[in-house]
């Protein structure tokens, strides 16, 4: 076993040993990542997306991590009226750091002025994971398992009026179904009482243009729901 192992194990008994003896010590408020990503019982919640963007960008959580360029944490308004959630970072957003800039994010950025949205100011735009999974493939369940809580605090700091999922993975995620894509598409779920609207994914309508009236519903159900929501309807 490496040295660096060993010692990450005795931490980890020490810190467990100093909680069950009751109460974090004052030295563990230096924070290190492994208690960012654990709120001790009784503490103040203090979080914030910067907070969660520094977290995100030193996260070694999973394997992605190794071969990254850049993690994707996410971008767009701290005040949203609609999340969108999208599947995982390709190979633009990887060398940028900023999420849909290639392909699929220009195509993206046409879904939105169809249906009047600025994504700077009425969006806040994120993935299932933050890393890009090598060669673009489908994210493993373990790395979804390890970004879960960063998308769940996004959410909860954001508190957008409305989430339109992007993709199978994505609604999946946020309905808590492994329905596929075309069958949890065209009806309004619900994540902690925000509306979601699940659509297909911008790469997927790329090469299935048959997708493309099926996104054109939703997105105009997407708009006048929240129309609705905006006008107090
Ligand atoms: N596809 C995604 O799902 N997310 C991105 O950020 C870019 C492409």
């Amino acid at each position: 076993m490496m040295k660096e192992q060993i010692t990450e194990i005795f931490d980890i008994i020490n810190d467990t040993e100093d909680f069950i003896k009751g109460g974090w010590r004052k030295e563990h408020e230096k924070i290190t990542l492994k208690e960012k990503c654990v709120m001790p019982i009784g503490k103040v919640s203090t979080d914030s997306i910067e907070k969660l963007v520094s977290e995100i960008n030193c996260c070694e959580l999973c394997e992605l991590c190794q071969r990254r360029n850049n993690p994707v944490p996410g971008a767009g308004a701290l005040n949203p009226s609609v999340m969108f959630i999208g599947e995982g970072p390709g190979a633009e957003e990887d060398r940028t750091g900023i999420p849909f800039v290639g392909a699929a994010g220009q195509y993206l950025d046409k879904w939105l002025s169809a249906i009047h949205l600025d994504r700077e100011k009425d969006c806040y735009i994120g993935n299932i994971i933050k890393c890009r999974p090598p060669g673009n493939r489908d994210p493993y369940p373990d790395e979804i398992a390890a970004c879960k809580p960063f998308l769940i605090r996004q959410l909860t700091l954001l508190k957008p009026k409305m989430i339109i999922t992007l993709g199978r993975f994505a609604a999946q995620f946020i309905c808590n179904s492994q329905d596929g894509i075309g069958r949890l598409r065209g009806r309004v779920h619900y994540y902690e009482g925000i509306p979601v609207v699940p659509t297909y994914h911008p790469s997927a309508v790329l090469r299935n243009p048959e997708y493309r009236k099926p996104v054109w519903d939703d997105l105009k159900q997407a708009r006048e729901l929240l129309d609705d929501i905006e006008s107090g309807r």
